[in-house]
């Protein structure tokens, strides 16, 4: 069997790390696999940094799509993709998460012989204003294999008509990829003192000037109750340019983007994390750190029923209240139940052996 992997950007780098270990671990040796990646993140700190982390093999072919409007890099990644599969058709393909290369691989995939799989299947905030939103409903109505990773997911695919044979109910692949890499989580840097981790990068946040500017100057008054640590996205580094809106920043502690070692290092021992990111609600919860996420709506719902995340929303007042009352509490913050082995599922539902 042919199997083509894709990926494109920062989140979906940890998400097929465990796949990959267990195909090269040598239980599927019928199974010829090939890493594609679309070039979506191109930087060392946004691409390459999680390679060596996650110790992934070199892409086989890298697309060289970089950064553009939506249309532009979905359309890039299209072309480029489907040329690839024209010349060497695969059997499956594999996409991962809800960014722009998903939505590109699942589209080329859906007119060729292939079957799609996609993992992370079912995740929705219901915020059709999120570019990802449309992308998860997108690459899910067209998928063979709808890797869900809780039940909630797999009931959001039945409630829009994908077939039960069609969804798998897996677990998570991102927290097979935590567990494994924790023991080897980089502490370099992380403060001594007790602190509070702040990462944005979103578009519905940092590309609004009115939501940033009043996030930020919450952070510059929280920097007087807590040590904050902010590695800073490039998206968000512009927007904080463009929009003038440095100033706020004299107390925080920016760095570059971390690696994945380095980010599961500064989450593990952080005091609260504050976040718009999706993937950290999940890995907070496993973690047991206390999360806030800066936006209005989640697709990991169950992050919010375990009591381990809050939805904090975008306004600065509220969040900065809410920081301070986490900071004030010593609940417990170990409640988040979650599935093992995922990649492993995958590979034995791809495999035809279960
Ligand atoms: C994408 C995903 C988002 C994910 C995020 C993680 C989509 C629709 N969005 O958003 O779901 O959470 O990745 O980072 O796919 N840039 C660089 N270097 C890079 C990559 C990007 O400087 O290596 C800058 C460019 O200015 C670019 C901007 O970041 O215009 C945004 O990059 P883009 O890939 O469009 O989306 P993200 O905001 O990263």
């Amino acid at each position: 069997m042919k199997l083509y992997i894709l990926v494109g950007a920062r989140p979906n780098f940890m998400k097929v790390a465990p796949i990959i270990r267990i195909l090269e671990g040598g239980d599927y040796p019928d199974v010829e696999y090939k890493l594609i990646h679309t070039g979506q993140h191109y930087d060392f700190d946004m691409s390459k940094s999680f390679f060596d982390d996650l110790q992934l093999p070199k892409p086989d072919a890298y697309l060289n799509v970089g950064s553009d409007t939506h249309a532009c890099q979905t359309a890039k990644a299209m072309r480029r993709f489907e040329r690839f599969c024209l010349a060497d058709m695969p059997d499956i393909v594999v996409v991962v998460g809800d960014v722009n290369s998903t939505l590109a691989g699942a589209l080329v995939v859906t007119k060729l012989p292939p079957k799609l799989a996609h993992v992370e299947a079912g995740l929705r905030s219901f915020d059709r204003t999120m570019p990802e939103e449309l992308n998860r409903i997108v690459v899910d109505s067209l998928s063979d294999y709808c890797f869900a990773t809780t039940c909630r997911d797999a009931r959001n695919l039945e409630r829009e008509g994908i077939g039960i044979e069609r969804i798998h109910l897996v677990g998570d692949v991102m927290i097979d990829t935590l567990l494994y890499y924790l023991p080897f989580a980089k502490y370099d840097g992380v403060p001594e003192e007790p602190y509070a981790l702040l990462t944005l990068h979103r578009s519905g946040t940092v590309d609004d000037r009115e939501v940033l500017s009043s996030m930020l100057k919450a952070m510059s008054k929280l920097v007087g109750d807590i040590t904050i640590v902010f590695p800073m996205h490039p998206r968000t580094k512009n927007r904080i340019e463009q929009f003038g809106l440095g100033g706020y920043l004299k107390g925080c502690r920016v760095r570059r983007p971390v690696s994945y070692l380095e980010s599961i290092g500064l989450m593990n021992r952080a005091r609260l994390v504050m976040t718009d990111s999706g993937g950290m609600q999940v890995e907070t919860s496993v973690l047991g750190i206390p999360c806030m996420t800066l936006r209005d709506s989640t697709e990991h719902e169950d992050t919010l029923s375990a009591g381990t995340n809050m939805l904090a929303g975008t306004d600065g007042d509220a969040i900065l209240d809410k920081a301070r009352s986490i900071l004030g509490s010593d609940k417990d913050n170990r409640s988040y139940g979650f599935r093992r082995n995922a990649a492993r599922n995958i590979m034995e539902i791809l495999c035809g052996r279960r």
